[in-house]
C-alpha cells in the first residue's frame, strides 16, 4: 500500500532508488515518482502505471543527483494520473506518503485561504504545503516538518526532501511502518527491510509516533512529544529479504512451490526437538481462557475461519472470529479471560491493527500471528508467533495463508492440551499428523498438470462457484477470492448446504461449480449437493481423494487428491485452489503477481 524509499548517497540516486521502488511494487503500482537534489535544485519525475514506465521515461528524462526519495503508489484519494503521483511538491518542499491524512480537507481549505494553491486531488499535497507554509514562515526543515506533524490526523510514513539541502531528510511514522537504513557515509529510508537490502543490512525501525532527521553522517530520532531519543540498530538477515522469482515464471509460482518447506520450517520452530510437544513461549496458556477471538482481512480472516472449527471441535473452546474492518464497528462483547488472535502476513494491516488497539487491555492476553517479525502487529501483541512464510511478494497470498493455518492449528492442539481436552500421547499423536505436511503438500503440487489442464476448461467461464462443507467451507471461500482476484472471473463460495437456499438459481450449463471435498464423515451430504446441481446442468468440477472420486461417480472434471487426514486436509486443499486460480489467470493473460487495483499491505482502513 504505497512504498516510500530516501536515499542519502555518494553516488546518483535514481538508479539506486528505482531498484529500491521494484522492491517495494507490490505495496501499489499505480503510478510512481522520484524526487532529488542536484548542484541544490530539487526536481522531480513521475509516470502513471507500473514502474517500468517511470525507468522509460528517466532514460529520455534523466535525474541526477546524490540525495533522493522515490514512492509507488496504491491510489486512494484521486485518480491515477500524472498530478496525483508522488512525491508531491510545494516550493522547496517534495514528500512521498504511504498512508491517508484524514483532516486533509480543512487543511486544503486553510491553504487555499494562504495563497497554496494545490495541483492534485491527493490528500498527501497537503503535508507539502504545510511545510512550505511554515518554512515561508522562516522556520527551517526541521521546525517545520515538526510543525506539520502536530497538524496531521490520520496515518502516515513520510520521506521529505528540500531544495537547496542535498545532506538532508527527514521521515515521520505514524500507523505506516517506516525504516532508517544505515550505511558507509551513506543514510537510507524505506518502508522495510525488503525496500533497503541492496544498500544495507542495518536497520532502525522508527517507533509509533517517531520522525527523524537524516543526514549523510547518521540519523537523529524524536519521539511524538519531540523528545530526542535512541532507537536501537538492528542487523537483518538477508536471507528474510531476497525477493528473487528463483528460475519460476512468477512469484506466486515460487510461492506456491515453496509451501512444502515453509511449512517444514514452522514445524521445526513451534515443535520441541523431539518433535512430540509445542515449544510456544510460555505466556501462550488456554488453560484459564474462555474464548477465543480472532480477527484478520481477506485471506487470513479465511484462515481465521477454518481455525474456529479447530478451536472449538479440538479445544472446545467458544471462538469468535471477525473481519478486522468490522470488529470495532459491532461492538464486541470482550471477556478478560479471552484470547485474542490478530492474523496478518505482512502485520501491517490497518484495519487488523485497528482492531488490535480497540482490545487493548480488555482480554487476558493477545497473539499475533504474522509473517513480518518486526512489524506493527508483531511489536503491539503481547505474544508475537512467526509464520516464517519468508518474504510474501506476489500480491495474492498463498504460501501465508497455509503457514497461518499451521500455526493456528498448533494452537488449537496448545488449547486442546492446556485444558486437558488431549494428553501428551494425544497431542504427540496429532502432531505426527501434522508432521505430513510436507510431504502431503509436496504430492499436491504434483497435481499441476491436471491442475493446468482444469484451469484452461475454466478459463472460458464468466462466473464459477466453490463449494464445501465443515472446514473445506472457508476453503471454498479462499478458492474463489484467489480465482476472481487473479483471473477476474467473477466467483464466489457457499457452504454445500446453502446452495439449495439461493445460490441455486445461477445454475445452468455454463456454470462450473468447483466441489472441495475429501472423503471424510460429511462427504455423502456433499454428494448429494452435487447431484443437486448436475440435474441443473451445472459442470461438477470435484476435487477429492481417490476415494471420494470412487464413490461420487461420473461429474464434468475431477482432480484426484492425496489421501489426506481430516487435520491437515483443509491446507493440503488451498494448493490445488491456489494453482487453479494461477493457471486460469495465465491462460485469460492477466497479471499474477500484480493484479488490477490491488495491493500487498492495506495500510488504509
Ligand atoms: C488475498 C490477500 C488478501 C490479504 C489481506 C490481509 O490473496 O492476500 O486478502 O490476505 O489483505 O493481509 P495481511 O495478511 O497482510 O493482513
Amino acid at each position: 500500500m504505497c512504498g516510500i524509499v530516501g536515499v542519502l548517497g555518494s553516488h546518483e540516486v535514481a538508479p539506486l532508488i528505482l531498484e529500491s521502488l521494484k522492491r517495494l511494487e507490490y505495496r501499489g503500482y499505480d503510478s510512481a515518482g522520484i524526487a532529488t537534489v542536484n548542484a541544490g535544485k530539487l526536481d522531480r519525475r513521475r509516470a502513471v502505471g507500473k514502474l517500468v514506465n517511470l525507468s522509460d521515461l528517466m532514460v529520455h528524462e534523466a535525474l541526477p543527483g546524490k540525495a533522493g526519495i522515490g514512492h509507488t503508489r496504491w491510489a486512494t484519494h484521486g485518480e491515477p494520473n500524472v498530478a496525483n503521483a508522488h512525491p508531491h511538491r510545494s516550493g522547496p518542499v517534495a514528500v512521498v506518503h504511504n498512508g491517508i491524512i484524514e483532516n486533509f480537507r480543512p487543511l486544503r481549505e486553510e491553504l487555499a485561504a494562504a495563497g497554496i494553491a494545490r495541483e492534485s486531488d491527493t490528500d498527501t499535497e497537503v503535508i507539502a504545503q504545510l511545510t512550505r507554509h511554515h518554512m515561508d514562515q522562516g522556520m527551517d526543515p526541521q521546525q517545520a516538518v515538526g510543525a506539520t506533524l502536530t497538524r496531521l490526523e490520520g496515518a502516515f510514513a513520510l520521506a521529505f526532501l528540500f531544495d537547496g539541502q542535498d545532506n538532508l531528510m527527514i521521515g515521520a511514522r505514524k500507523g505506516s511502518p517506516l525504516a532508517v537504513g544505515w550505511g558507509e557515509g551513506e543514510m537510507f529510508l524505506g518502508s522495510d527491510a525488503i525496500a533497503l537490502a541492496p544498500m544495507t543490512d542495518r536497520i532502525t525501525y522508527l517507533e509509533e509516533g517517531d520522525w527523524v532527521v537524516v543526514t549523510r553522517e547518521g540519523a537523529t530520532f524524536y519521539d511524538r512529544a519531540g523528545q530526542r531519543v535512541n532507537r536501537s540498530v538492528a542487523k537483518i538477515q538477508l536471507e528474510q529479504t531476497r525477493v528473487d522469482k528463483a528460475g519460476h515464471k512468477h512469484f506466486m509460482a515460487k510461492e506456491i512451490a515453496e509451501q512444502p518447506s515453509v511449512l517444514g520450517a514452522g514445524l521445526t520452530h513451534h515443535l520441541s526437538a523431539d518433535g512430540h510437544a509445542l515449544a510456544f513461549p510460555p505466556e501462550v496458556d488456554f488453560s484459564r481462557c474462555d474464548r477465543v477471538t480472532m480477527v484478520a482481512c481477506g485471506t487470513g480472516h479465511y484462515a481465521t475461519q477454518v481455525a474456529k472449527y479447530w478451536f472449538e471441535q479440538i479445544a472446545g473452546l467458544p471462538c469468535d472470529i471477525d473481519i478486522a474492518s468490522e470488529f470495532r464497528y459491532r461492538e464486541p462483547v470482550l471477556s478478560d479471560k479471552g484470547v485474542g488472535i490478530f492474523v496478518s502476513q505482512s502485520g501491517e494491516t490497518a484495519d487488523t491493527l485497528a482492531a488490535l488497539r480497540h482490545v487493548d487491555g480488555k482480554l487476558a492476553f493477545t497473539l499475533g500471528v504474522v509473517n513480518v517479525a518486526t512489524s506493527s502487529i508483531a511489536r503491539e501483541t503481547d505474544v508475537a508467533l512467526p509464520i516464517l512464510a519468508g518474504p510474501e511478494i506476489s500480491v495474492a497470498s498463498t504460501k501465508g495463508f497455509t503457514a497461518q493455518l499451521l500455526v493456528l492449528l498448533l494452537l488449537a492442539l496448545k488449547a486442546a492440551h492446556d485444558r486437558g481436552r488431549l494428553d501428551d500421547a494425544g497431542l504427540a499423536a496429532k502432531l505426527a499428523e501434522i508432521k505430513m505436511l510436507p510431504g502431503t503438500l509436496a504430492q499436491a503440487l504434483d497435481r499441476e498438470p491436471e491442475i493446468e489442464a482444469l484451469a484452461h476448461k475454466i478459463s472460458a467461464a464468466q462466473d464459477v462457484l466453490f463449494l464445501g462443507r465443515g472446514v473445506m467451507y472457508p476453503l471454498a471461500l479462499e478458492g474463489a477470492l484467489k480465482l476472481k482476484e487473479l483471473s477476474y472471473i467473477h466467483a464466489e463460495g457457499y457452504a454445500s448446504g446453502e446452495l439449495k437456499h439461493g445460490p441455486i438459481a445461477l445454475i445452468d450449463e455454463t456454470l462450473p461449480v468447483i466441489v472441495l471435498a475429501p472423503r471424510d464423515a460429511l462427504y455423502e451430504k456433499t454428494v448429494s449437493n452435487m447431484q443437486e446441481v448436475m440435474a441443473r446442468q451445472g459442470k461438477v468440477v470435484l476435487i477429492s481423494d481417490r476415494a471420494g472420486l470412487d464413490e461420487a461417480g461420473a461429474v464434468w472434471a475431477t482432480l484426484a487428491m492425496p489421501g489426506v487426514s481430516d487435520l491437515i486436509a483443509p491446507i493440503v486443499y488451498a494448493v490445488p485452489a491456489q494453482m487453479l486460480a494461477y493457471h486460469t489467470a495465465l491462460a485469460r493473460g492477466t497479471d499474477v503477481d500484480q493484479p488490477r487495483n490491488l495491493a500487498k499491505s492495506v495500510t488504509v482502513e
